[in-house]
């Protein structure tokens, strides 16, 4: 049996395949067949002691059973180490309950992954208010990579002197200041409320200091694109002469897409965690770091 292999399936065959070779490990796609009935039968060829299994768990409810039938085929052909590379980790947003008798879902997921499997990696998740997934299963052992970096590299070769970073709200403050940091860029944050799916609403103090200057907006997500929308609006009322947006996981459809264009966000770049239109930069070379980095020695 293979000391260790990266497991994909068909919908992540570029990225999984990028992280085994920069893992340089062996990749193997999983085969899964869709009974008429909806049902998924999945098959893995070949087994691995440390299976690294890959896939973004955008439109979860589809992604997730297939992924612990595969954890579980995995063990059954003889692993004795599951680690999920799960790039966007879903359903972290929900981490109480913001209403009486609402599933508190952040929970919900890392403990189901944690029954099925030893390890998990992923791209910034968004745990604002949980210091770590860990902290809710303790035999779930976790590495964060921050796509941080990898948005600044992303940024500097075109940047405009002068071009401020926004951070829509107080969570994405130290996020953005990461982005913001290594390019020497001037950061203003927001504060939003939210009162629905699409329906936010934001101040950004300091708003006066992007008048002539190009904005970039940075945020960990994009899902509708509202928080977004909202934040161009004001940036070139405010006299910006230009807003493009980065961010780590861009869930946006190609509707929510056109609505930013059409509100004057130039471009949306973002990482490959979640497949589209948007996608710039490749996150295989940080996530083999961090699996390297906790797990090295199984490989
Ligand atoms: C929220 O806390 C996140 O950081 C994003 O700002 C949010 O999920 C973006 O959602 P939307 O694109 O729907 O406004």
């Amino acid at each position: 049996m293979r000391r260790a292999a990266v497991y994909h399936f068909a919908d992540g065959a570029g990225p999984g395949a990028g992280l085994a070779d920069a893992l340089g490990l062996p990749g193997q796609m999983i085969d899964v067949r869709r009974f008429p009935d909806g049902e998924s039968l999945v098959r893995v060829a070949h087994g691995a002691t440390t299976a690294l299994l890959f896939r973004s768990l955008d439109h979860p409810n589809e992604k997730l059973v297939e992924l612990l039938l595969a954890a579980a085929a995995l063990r059954d052909m003889g692993a004795k180490r599951v680690v999920l590379v799960v790039p966007y980790l879903a359903y972290m947003r929900q981490d109480m309950a913001f209403l009486p008798g609402q599933a508190i879902s952040q929970r919900v997921i890392t403990q189901l992954i944690a029954a099925h499997c030893d390890g998990l990696v992923t791209v910034d998740p968004h745990l604002h208010r949980t210091p770590s997934l860990q902290a809710i299963s303790p035999e779930l052992e976790c590495a964060y990579v921050s796509a941080a970096s990898t948005l600044a590299d992303l940024l500097r070769p075109d940047l405009v002197p002068g071009t401020v970073l926004v951070g829509p709200d107080s969570e994405s403050r130290p996020w953005v200041e990461s982005v913001a940091r290594p390019l020497g860029c001037p950061v203003i944050v927001g504060e939003k409320t939210r009162f629905g799916d699409r329906d936010v609403t934001l101040t950004l103090p300091g708003i006066e200091q992007v008048a002539g200057q190009r904005v970039v907006l940075v945020d960990d997500m994009i899902s509708t694109g509202g928080t977004l929308l909202h934040s161009a609006a004001q940036l070139l009322a405010a006299g910006a002469t230009g807003v493009e947006a980065v961010t780590a996981h861009c869930l946006a459809s190609h509707d929510d897409l056109a609505r930013l264009k059409a509100g004057g966000i130039e471009r949306v770049r973002a990482t490959d965690t979640v497949a589209g239109p948007t996608v710039a930069a490749a996150m295989a070379p940080a996530l083999a770091e961090a699996i390297r980095g906790t797990w090295g020695a199984d490989l």
